[in-house]
């Protein structure tokens, strides 16, 4: 046994009446890197900003390097061992590599003036040490993201920081960037730094970390050695569900005779599609079909479905449509061929916040309630009541403003725009985010009602992997922007955990 760094017991938290962490427990050694998994709304994040201090606890206990400090208000003066990195960085922008990392502690001159010299020459001799060498003389603004990254870590170390918090570290990086922060970690590690590491990407996880620590709405499941737990135990934990050991069918096998047939009739096919952090990726979809895209932030998921959309261009491969191959494909031309996409940001991509729900249902078919010159405002509110009736919108009136409906309310009227333009093929990119138990309930049953009727299909990209496995007929796993697995629910049961599994 090492030297115990941090030592939390029995944390309680409770958010306005509602419990988020239940008697929590969690240590770490000197120059460990512990992993901290669970699913959304676990508490992983709450539990780690109550050992950082920017957070307080009900009750419990912290002790942090054989120093017992406060749990209640703002403690956060008593952790200076403690550096948290966000993943909303917490870097000034217009300031350099340097001054970041020095913000506050700027070295001095007898003169009191700034030793910028110094500031920038130890600067680098952190970064340098850490295997980089990015010019620490420029704005922070013009770094990439893991650089970004590198600079919160060199704060840290500035700071003498002995703990390092870092809440999911590589959702926006690069495989290639991965493999660089996890050396970076790899050097912390070898000076006895420790580092808690947050992650979805249970892969990496158990490559990088010496012991995994799980919670489960809010609760202590298991902590448990990296090297002797499968990626498939941990996605158990994680869930709750029992392990399924059916064998995995891979991909890139000769498909039967059956499905060649079925691909001949699809009504969407995308074949080598190669874009922005999308790598080569075809399938097909066909009539009745729910396709799921299970992937973790970052993995291209969002910006494949984009490319079907005719959002973004992409530098090779095609898209076809009902057998017609389609170039330089817009969104309004997709809308026309019967593709609508519910887009994963509903209040910046999806709805005008200020305007009523009736005007934000009938913005994509202006066409169909306009006579001659002008809106027919009769026509416009029948078909935003029949909309709402449909979706059980649940609104004052169609006149309300979009702004102060629920997220699952706001979410039904992003969704009633694909209904009224008739669209054949809904494209949906994370529909339950932020949304209630209940909403999202009615939002699976209108897909599934979308779907049994005429020729029509779904695409559903979502990280709750939970809705992917109980609503998709076939499911892509998507993987640093390729498709890595296939699974049918006709084949295999598909499950939370084994969909976790493969992500
Ligand atoms: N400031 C807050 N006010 C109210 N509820 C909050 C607040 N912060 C977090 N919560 C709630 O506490 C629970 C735990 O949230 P937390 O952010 O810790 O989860 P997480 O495990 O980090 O999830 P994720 O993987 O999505 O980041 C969630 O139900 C969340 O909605
Ligand atoms: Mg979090």
């Amino acid at each position: 046994m090492g030297t115990r760094v941090v030592n939390m017991v029995g944390i309680s938290k409770q958010f306005g009446g509602v419990g988020v962490l239940h008697s929590v427990n969690l240590c770490l050694e000197a120059g460990e890197v512990l992993g901290l998994v669970g699913k959304n709304g676990a508490g992983k994040s709450t539990l780690m900003k109550i050992l950082y201090g920017v957070e307080s606890a009900d009750s419990g206990t912290i002790e942090i390097n054989g120093r017992q400090v406060g749990v209640a208000g703002s403690a956060k003066a008593m952790r200076s061992d403690v550096a948290m990195i966000f993943q909303e960085f917490s870097l000034a922008p217009t300031l350099t590599v340097a001054e970041n990392v020095f913000l506050r502690r700027l070295p001095t001159r007898r003169t009191g003036l700034v030793d910028v010299r110094q500031c920038q020459e130890r600067t680098s001799e952190i970064v340098r040490s850490l295997g980089s060498d990015i010019d620490v003389n420029v704005p922070v603004a013009t770094l990439s993201v893991a650089e970004k990254q590198l600079a919160e870590i060199a704060k840290a170390l500035s700071q003498k920081a002995s703990i390092i918090i870092m809440d999911e570290p590589t959702a926006a990086l690069t495989s290639d960037q991965v493999e660089f922060l996890f050396s970076v970690i790899r050097t912390l590690k070898s000076r006895g730094v420790s580092v808690i590491y947050i992650s979805h990407d249970l892969k990496r996880v158990l490559e990088i970390c010496d012991r995994v620590s799980v919670l489960r709405n809010g609760r202590n499941v298991s902590v448990v050695d990296a090297r002797a737990v499968s990626v498939d135990d941990l996605a158990c934990d994680i869930t709750g569900e029992e392990p399924i050991r059916a064998t995995r069918r891979e991909i890139g096998h000769p498909t039967s005779a059956a499905q060649v047939s079925r691909a001949s009739d699809s009504i969407l096919e995308v074949d080598g599609i190669i874009a922005p952090r999308v790598h080569g990726v075809s399938f097909a979809l066909h009539p009745n079909e729910i396709l799921g895209i299970a992937g973790l932030s970052g993995s291209g998921r969002t910006e494949l479905l984009e490319v079907v959309f005719g959002v973004s261009q992409p530098r090779e491969g095609r898209i076809l449509v009902n057998g017609i191959p389609f170039r330089g494909l817009t969104p309004a031309k997709a809308i026309e061929l019967g593709l609508y996409l519910i887009p994963d940001e509903r209040q910046t991509k999806g709805l005008v916040l200020s305007h009523s729900v009736q005007d934000n249902m009938i913005l994509p078919v202006l066409q169909k309630v306009m006579t001659r010159f002008l809106i027919d405002r009769r026509k416009c509110t029948e078909l935003a009541r029949r909309l709402s009736q449909q979706l059980n919108v649940v609104a004052a009136s169609v006149r309300h403003r979009v702004a102060n409906l629920s997220g699952g309310n706001q979410q039904k009227v992003v969704l009633s725009k694909a209904f009224a333009t008739g669209s054949q093929i809904m494209l949906l990119d994370d529909p339950t985010v932020g949304v209630d138990v209940e909403s999202k309930r009615e939002i699976a049953q209108l897909v599934r009602q979308h779907v049994s009727s005429g020729k029509n299909a779904a695409i559903v990209v979502s990280s709750e992997l939970e809705l992917i496995a109980e609503l998709c007929d076939r499911v892509l796993v998507m993987r640093e922007g390729a498709i890595v697995d296939e699974m049918r629910a006709v084949d295999e049961p598909v499950t939370e955990a084994r969909l976790l599994a493969l992500v």
